[in-house]
């Protein structure tokens, strides 16, 4: 149903998947649930976003093999020392009801916090790989320089890069930088977090190809080769994030989306440089 990308590491991911940021708990069992109905076998969660219990929840009850799903959880902010990195990987194992996670990345690098040693947490990650409970280990908002430091403390690159990407901030400096060693980069808030859904140019594309403007920027996503999990709380629009695999966007309708690029000014999300928050 979606296309894959093969990983530095030899392991598959799922290129569409479902996002979960800002689903609350009480509604997660059901939307999540929805989700997995409408097709979604790639679910993206977090420690920080309070829902793995009920995202855990939601496969169980499915009754789908476990190895139909791709999962991916992230160390939160104020777990980055070693010992918290190892005991709370096994809380989020327990919330998921899974024996193994598919894919496990640094929330933030913090380099502000924890005297900026991040290296260390990248470390206590990659010993997580040793008893086969993780497949794949991983970074989220690394800037080129956070990607440098891990890999020549350790030779090891995490297999993604999960950033912030969208038509209004297409992030290119921490893209290219993660496509030079060969690191997959998932783009998060792939819809702008709703910002670039009523831009003009969106809307005059979507009319030319007659698909959603939600349709025509996931499209973009996909053809520039990149990850997504846009999140929605309603079924039309998990069904209509799915619908992106039976048409296909002009190498000129990509550049003129490529030229909604605000650069830093279009982001929605916090400067991971500066972002502190434990
Ligand atoms: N690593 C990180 O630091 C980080 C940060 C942020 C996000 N993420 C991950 O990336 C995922 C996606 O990002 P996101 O959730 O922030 O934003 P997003 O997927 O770009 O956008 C979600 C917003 O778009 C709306 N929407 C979704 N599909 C739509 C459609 N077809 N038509 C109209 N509106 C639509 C949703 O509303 P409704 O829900 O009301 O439909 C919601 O308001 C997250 O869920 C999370 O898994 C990671």
């Amino acid at each position: 149903m979606t296309d894959s990308v093969t990983l530095n590491d030899g392991t598959t991911i799922p290129q569409l998947g479902f996002g979960t940021y800002l689903v609350d708990p009480k509604d997660a069992v059901e939307t999540v649930g929805t989700a997995i109905d409408v097709g979604y076998r790639h679910i993206d969660t977090a420690q920080g976003y309070r829902n793995e219990a009920e995202v855990g929840e939601a496969i169980a009850n499915s009754g789908i093999a476990r190895d139909e799903f791709y999962v991916t959880s992230k160390l939160t902010n104020s777990n980055h020392l070693r010992d918290d990195v190892l005991r709370s990987f096994d809380e989020t194992l327990e919330k998921l009801r899974l024996d193994r996670l598919d894919l496990f990345l640094i929330h933030w690098p913090l380099p502000t916090r924890y005297d900026g040693d991040f290296v260390s947490t990248w470390k206590a990650m990659l010993e997580l790989l040793e008893d086969g409970r993780l497949s794949s280990v991983g970074v989220s908002n690394f800037q080129p320089d956070h990607l440098e430091q891990i890999m020549d403390a350790t030779g090891v690159a995490p297999v993604v890069n999960q950033i912030e990407v969208h038509p209004y901030f297409r992030n290119e400096s921490a893209r290219i930088a993660s496509h030079e060693h060969a690191i997959a980069v998932e783009a998060w808030g792939p819809l702008g977090q709703g910002a670039v859904l009523n831009d003009e140019t969106i809307a005059e594309i979507a009319r030319d190809v007659d698909r959603a403007p939600s349709q025509v920027i996931l499209r973009w996503h996909l053809q520039r080769g990149d990850i997504i999990f846009p999140k929605s709380m309603r079924r039309e629009r998990m069904e209509e994030n799915m619908g992106l695999f039976d048409f296909g966007l002009t190498e000129e309708q990509i550049a003129r989306i490529d030229a909604l690029d605000q650069g830093a000014n279009g982001r929605q999300g916090p400067d991971p440089d500066t972002f502190d928050m434990v």
